[in-house]
């Protein structure tokens, strides 16, 4: 639902502080609330962050973009939701291999390449590659009109597979009519990691109106151990924002792309602290439409990169047709790779305060926090028309319910995730 700015400082004031009281519950409760910080903080960013910060510096917003005037409540009933830990799910089976490297420096022009203070601790792909993932089978805490299924349940309906060219592909259920939620997949590794670079290969991912994907990390005692989404975004959007989401103290010393040398924008607020922001974060979004969505698939997809060092996290996308042959070669050299997309520096978010211990984590929802209730909106990179006009219907629920044909481009198609670290 919606409130309207004079609720702004209301929330400021009120909510946030209920929510940051939220992630100091014990175990069991922590995910629900990673999970309601990250909805709230990925909405907001599209919307809130940009307000709040013409709140707090005293000017009124005049502007006519009822959109961007819209302000998100917090969902209590979200916060309820049953929930369990995805890492506390059943095994699904042991680590994968940690020697990925075979295959891709079998493809890579051998003797060209210098060596790499990198190793591969973690590699999935082809057919193993859902070996070493969690299903999270819990009520989806962003409100999605989404059932998530167990590994047995989405390889008999054939949510996940291993096509021909031995990709793992993640699906939504495309049954024509549903009465509740569509069937979907939600994974996240068991191994974790404190520093890394990880680099996900994906030729296609989830797109049209409803859907909300993401690749994302998290650590445990959300917000303490932090956010890091890389690949997020929702409906018919093509350009792809990374954000990351704190313990306060973290900040970005700028919002100019050129002082903090990234090709992206700064979409919300600097400073990253989920308790001190209404969960914003500090998003940046990339200036290319090739990055996420129909754009991304459009190209073959790409690699997108995520370096998790002392002097900083930063994110790289690179498009299938300019992959880094250091990459491709498994013995990445990021300092060659040019300006980031997104960069967090050290020097006023120091990475060993506010990460620790990440799982990557692969998701599809639809509907809910931020596709749901940005249904009607326009403005975004690749949603000139809002989704109310694209689709004519007027609630993303009843589009999903009712439209199984619609989400058969709503699959994550990925040739490799692997986690590479120094030590
Ligand atoms: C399962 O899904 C894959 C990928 O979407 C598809 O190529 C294949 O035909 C499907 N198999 C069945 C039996 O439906
Ligand atoms: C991360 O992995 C280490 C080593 O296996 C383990 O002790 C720790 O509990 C894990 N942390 C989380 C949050 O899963
Ligand atoms: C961003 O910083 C650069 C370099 O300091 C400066 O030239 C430019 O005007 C700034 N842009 C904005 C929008 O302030
Ligand atoms: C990306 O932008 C270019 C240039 O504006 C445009 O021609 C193209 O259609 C856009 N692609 C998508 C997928 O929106």
């Amino acid at each position: 639902m919606y409130l309207q700015l004079p609720l702004l400082l209301y929330l400021l004031a009120s909510v946030a502080p209920s929510d940051a009281g939220l992630f100091t519950r014990s175990s069991e409760h922590v995910l629900r609330g990673v999970n309601a910080a990250h909805h709230h903080a990925v909405k907001r960013s599209s919307g809130l962050a940009k307000d709040l910060r013409r709140a707090l510096s005293g000017i009124l917003v005049a502007e006519g973009d009822s959109g961007a005037q819209h302000v998100y409540c917090i969902s209590g009933t979200s916060l309820t939701n049953p929930d369990t830990s995805p890492g506390g799910g059943g095994s699904s089976g042991s680590s994968p291999k940690a020697s990925g490297t075979a295959t891709a420096s079998a493809s890579s022009p051998s003797g060209t390449v210098a060596s790499s203070p990198w190793k591969v601790k973690q590699s999935y792909e082809g057919d193993s590659f859902f070996d070493g993932w969690s299903f999270f089978t819990a009520s989806d805490p962003t409100d999605g009109t989404v059932q998530y299924v167990d590994q047995s349940t989405a390889q008999s309906a054939n949510l996940t597979s291993i096509n021909s060219a031995g990709n793992a592909i993640m699906r939504v259920d495309t049954t024509a009519k549903i009465s509740g939620n569509r069937q979907s997949v939600r994974i996240t590794t068991n191994y974790n990691y404190t520093g890394a670079l990880v680099i996900l290969d994906s030729v296609h991912m989830p797109t049209g109106c409803g859907t909300w994907p993401a690749f994302w990390s998290n650590g445990p005692n959300w917000p303490a151990g932090g956010e890091i989404d890389i690949v997020e975004g929702v409906n018919t959007y093509t350009n792809n924002q990374a954000t990351i989401h704190t313990n306060p103290g973290c900040t970005i010393p700028s919002s100019n792309s050129t002082v903090l040398g990234i090709t992206g924008d700064v979409t919300g607020g600097t400073n990253c602290a989920a308790a001190e922001t209404g969960n914003a974060g500090c998003g940046i979004r990339s200036t290319s439409n090739t990055s996420y969505g129909a754009g991304f698939n459009e190209i073959g997809g790409g690699v997108y990169a995520m370096e998790w060092v002392d002097s900083g996290i930063s994110v790289w996308f690179f498009p299938r047709s300019s992959i880094p042959s250091d990459i491709t070669a498994g013995a990445p050299q990021p300092s060659g790779w040019g300006t980031p997309m997104a960069n967090w520096p050290s020097t006023d978010c120091n990475p060993s305060t506010f990460f620790y211990q990440h799982s990557a984590i692969f998701d599809t929802t639809l509907c809910g926090q931020w596709a749901g209730n940005v249904w009607s909106d326009t403005g975004s990179p690749g949603q000139s028309q809002s989704c109310a006009q694209i689709t004519g219907t007027s609630t993303c629920a009843e589009y999903v319910q009712n439209n199984g044909a619609a989400f058969a481009d709503a699959y994550w198609e990925v040739k490799s995730v692997k986690i590479y670290q120094t030590s």
